[in-house]
């Protein structure tokens, strides 16, 4: 869904144009977006709270001293800011875009508003001579200036049988200048993509295994990405404490020997493969049944498991394959020679400096492309990381 996760503020301000703003957050919530609505006083005279509170799921908020369903101690207009994606203001009267032009900020609104870093973006609706108002067009090119969007007004019919310029633009044109700014791209519509994630176990006995710490995070984030670009997406994973993503093919796999029958089987019809997995590079050459005692003398004889991702470099064909290289040392050199050992379009080289970054949220990451080109990442977040592999190799 194109506004999948994404944080929506509507503002509704003292307008007859506010019933439509109704329509509005029911299309929005259709998308996939979480929609928190914020009246003035004026709005909850047109249309009741109860009626926003319904379609959008969620509290809403027309009063600064008494707002509904906070965890104690939040101060609602700057945790809504904060969280907020973008923040729509309709219908906007003239009397709201003026305060916000001057910085007022006496009503959970405009505090909302002006506590946000997010886009604002404005839907006008008033009487046309309202509109046309020098003071109020003064505002306007105010805000303009300091990065507010306004869309419309429309002209057409108004309040007490007036014609002109003052409509609120109807909402599927809001709906299409939100996704225009914050929707995910469904650049991945009809493509299979193939993910694997997480470690792999390979077991001595019953109860010891060779594994390593990956948590499975970067898998995980992209498959959600490919997922939310539309596309249809198989996981493989090896153990994680994961929520399994909804949308996705989940296969839970346990040894890379069961990773690579999983990979294999699904393959052919794939468009993407992307390799995220920390595959085990051993196994013990034979798994013992019952659990050694300490007291045994133990001999381990380890073998190497299959390099699934250089089976998958033999198959390529027009798919595209992403690999990822963990590294210690000579993070570009080695990283290099695997992309052309395991004949890659793109190549993610990350470092391990101490326990980073098993488990964490971020990592820093350099890609590496077949044609050579190396591009570096400050620190981010790995669905961030996710969003910029996806972005780099879409067919
Ligand atoms: N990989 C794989 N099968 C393996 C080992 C690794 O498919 N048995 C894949 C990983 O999923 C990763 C890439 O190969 O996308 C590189 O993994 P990495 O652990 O960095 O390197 P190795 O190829 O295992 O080489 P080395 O351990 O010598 O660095």
């Amino acid at each position: 869904m194109i506004l999948k996760g994404k944080e929506i503020v509507l503002g509704v301000t003292g307008s007859i144009a506010c019933y439509k703003s109704v329509d509005l957050v029911s299309r929005l919530r259709k998308l996939g977006a979480n929609v928190n609505v914020i009246m003035t006083g004026n709005a909850t005279e047109f249309v009741s709270v109860i009626t926003f509170q319904t379609i959008s799921c969620n509290s809403v908020y027309a009063d600064m001293f008494k707002p509904i369903g906070i965890r104690e101690h939040e101060i609602k207009h700057i945790s809504l800011a904060k969280r907020a994606d973008i923040i729509i203001v309709a219908p906007a009267t003239a009397n709201i875009i003026s305060k916000l032009a001057w910085g007022i900020a006496d009503d959970p609104l405009s505090a909302t508003v002006l506590a946000c870093r997010c886009t604002i973006l404005v839907a006008p609706a008033m009487n046309e001579s309202m509109y046309r108002n020098p003071i109020l067009q003064e505002n306007i090119r105010k805000l303009k200036k300091r990065g507010f969007r306004f869309i419309g007004p429309a002209s057409g019919n108004l309040a007490c049988d007036e014609e002109g310029e003052g409509r609120m633009v109807e909402p599927e044109e809001i709906v299409e200048e939100i996704v225009a700014l914050i929707g995910v791209k469904q650049d991945l519509e009809g493509k299979k993509i193939l993910v694997t994630a997480g470690p792999t176990r390979e077991f001595i006995d019953p109860v010891r295994y060779i594994s390593n710490p990956s948590s499975g995070k970067m898998g995980f984030a992209l498959a959600q990405e490919a997922r939310d670009r539309g596309g249809k997406v198989v996981l493989i994973s090896g153990p994680t404490n994961l929520a399994l993503p909804d949308g996705v093919k989940f296969m839970q796999v346990l040894s890379a020997e069961e990773m690579e029958k999983e990979v294999l089987h699904h393959f052919d019809d794939s468009d993407i493969v992307i390799m995220s997995a920390a595959v085990s590079d051993w196994k013990p050459s034979v798994r013992v049944k019952e659990k050694i005692k300490m007291k045994d003398e133990l001999n381990l004889r380890i073998e190497s498991t299959s390099d699934i991702l250089a089976e998958l470099g033999k198959r390529k064909g027009k798919r595209i394959l992403v690999g990822f290289a963990l590294e210690t040392e000579n993070l570009i050199k080695n990283a290099k020679e695997k992309l052309k050992e395991k004949n890659l379009d793109l190549i993610v080289a990350n470092k391990i400096k101490g326990n980073y970054p098993f488990g964490s949220d971020t990592n820093k990451v350099v890609f590496i492309e077949r044609n050579g080109k190396v591009t570096s990442f400050p620190k981010l977040h790995k669905s961030e990381i996710a969003r910029r592999i996806l972005d780099r190799i879409k067919p």
